[in-house]
This record gives C-alpha cells, structure tokens and sequence, in this order.
C-alpha cells in the first residue's frame, strides 16, 4: 500500500485534510499526517517509509530528502517551490511539482489588504488616502499579479505592470507594460512585488530599483523576503520618510525596521496570503490529486525539475 506524508509545519484548515484523505482513501493509498513539528528530526523519521509527501513552506533539504529513501514525489501545494532543494531531487529521481495558481487568490487579496492598510496608516487615526485613481505597479506578472490586477481595476486604480515573459497576455488585457522595473517604481504609488525566489529576481529589489520609488510610495511584499535587498530598502526608507514597507514576510533585519521606521512598515506575524480554507483546500486537494495521477497515469504536469 502507498503511503503519503502531509508534513506542514503550519496546517491546512480541517476541511483540507479531510478531503485530502478521502482523495487517497479511494485511490486505497495510506495517509500520514505530521502537523506544526517543531523538530527537524520527526519530519527524518516520517519521511523515511513514505513513497510521496505533500508540504507547504516546509524546508525539504539534502538531508530531509535523503532521508526519504522511498520518495518518489513531493508537491509543494502552492507556488513557490524554493524551499526544496531541486538539485538533490534531481539527482535522487525525485519528482517535485508545485500547484500553479491554487492559492493565488489568497494572496492577491492579501496584497491588497496590506495595501490599504498602508494607505491607511495602520488605521491610527491620521488621516490615510484611497486605492481608486491610485497607480499600482505590479513588479511581476504571474497568478497572483493577475488576481491582484482584477481586483485593482475594480477598485478604480490605474494598473501598470513589469513583466519580461508575459508582456503578451498583459498587453492582450490592455495592461500597460513599462518599459523598465525602474519605470515601473517611478510611475507607481503602490508597487507589489510578485516574482519567485529564484535565479535573477534574488535581490532584484535593490538600490537599482528602489532610488525610482516616489517618496510617500507603498511597497508591499507578498512574495519571498530573498527578492529584496534589504540593506538598500532600510537606506531608501532613511532617504525618503515616506516610503512604506508592507509584507508578509519579516525581513532578517526587522530590528533595524523597528528601531528606524515606527509607523512605516507592517510584517504579518505568520505568513499568511495563502493561510485560507479556500486556498488550502484548492491546493491541497491539487495535490492530492497530482500525486494520485503521477502513480496511476504517470502525468508529471506541474513537474518544476524536469
Ligand atoms: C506559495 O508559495 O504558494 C505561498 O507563498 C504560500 O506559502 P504557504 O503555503 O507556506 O502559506
């Protein structure tokens, strides 16, 4: 009998694993669930006998992957898969996929919530601004951009975008693609950042980039804290009082934010864009089914190490 590993350090809602489990019941596979662990060691020890694992954010090192000496695939239920080491997955014959799209709704209204609250700011009385007739730029272009476009155009904002792959399918909705990213920072009085925490886009948030945002512009953060340079942003926040940094990821030098910037930044304290039962359950329930499919029909759709 197969058996498969939920290993989430932060859980999906009930209802997820509920039906998750129904999944692999009728596929007569065995599901082991190893919620909010705190040491490393138990994810060794319940990776060893299983033959696929479903995670979220879940470190899936060189060491946690060895470990799995019968793991043939591991889903990432969401989008960024940078918390698995790819290379050894490779080299082991191990499949990892990710679940496109499935929580990238969550995170979209997320994105905006953080804005508002920026605009708002943080509901402390002063007085705060509005999103309609507001440039938001989105740096990025991928499932959660485009939710986050269609919920901006509904509020009235003028919408702009910096992408390098799909300045097609932007252009083919009227989205107007900059010329630049640092046009796009320049241009924006709200720029949200979407792209992944891999290859160029590390760091590609830096003095570069930042020396473009207007002062009083509001940079929100719902991607990987990787994609920022945060020596540069604490410098740009210094050289310019009123720039605001929302995210849902605490930068390494949160310290630094609380000391420099009281007022003018918000870290949620978990991360939490995809943390919905809605979002749970369509990635979850992605998943499951992937790992059902790549055994039964050998469908590697959604494979990210081909
Ligand atoms: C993702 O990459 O899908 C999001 O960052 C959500 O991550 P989470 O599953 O850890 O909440």
């Amino acid at each position: 009998m197969r058996k498969i590993l939920i290993a989430t350090v932060k859980p999906f809602a009930p209802v997820a694993v509920k039906k998750i489990r129904k999944i692999f019941e009728k596929a007569g596979y065995e599901l082991q669930l190893l919620e909010k662990y705190n040491d490393k060691q138990e994810l060794l020890q319940a990776i060893a006998n299983v033959d696929a694992a479903i995670i979220r954010s879940d470190k899936f090192d060189e060491e946690v992957l060895k470990a799995g000496k019968k793991l043939k695939i591991v889903v990432r239920a969401g989008a960024g898969y940078d918390n698995v080491d790819i290379e050894t997955a490779s080299a082991s014959n191990i499949v990892v996929m990710n679940t496109p799209g499935q929580n990238s709704n969550a995170v979209a209204e997320l994105a905006i919530g953080l804005a508002i609250m920026g605009l708002r700011e943080q509901f402390s009385g002063k007085p705060g601004g509005e999103m309609r007739g507001r440039t938001l730029g989105l740096h990025g272009f991928g499932y959660v951009a485009r939710n986050v476009f269609r919920i901006a155009r509904a509020m009235g904002m003028n919408v702009i975008v910096y992408t390098r792959y799909s300045k097609g399918d932007a252009a083919a909705i009227g989205l107007k693609v900059t010329k630049s990213l640092e046009d796009l920072y320049e241009k924006s009085d709200i720029v949200s950042i979407h792209v992944p925490a891999r290859g160029e886009h590390i760091k590609s948030v830096s003095a570069e980039v930042l020396s473009h945002l207007q002062d009083g512009s509001i940079l929100v953060n719902t991607g990987r804290k990787e994609v920022i340079n945060e020596p540069d942003l604490v410098k740009c926040m210094e050289e310019k009082p009123g720039i605001k940094y929302m995210s849902d990821l605490t930068p390494d030098c949160e310290a630094e934010f609380e000391e420099k910037f009281p007022g003018r930044f918000f870290f949620t304290p978990k991360k939490a864009g995809a943390q919905t039962a809605e979002a749970n359950l369509n990635a979850g329930l992605a998943a499951a089914r992937q790992i059902v499919d790549f055994f039964e029909n050998d469908d590697t759709t959604h494979q990210v190490n081909k």
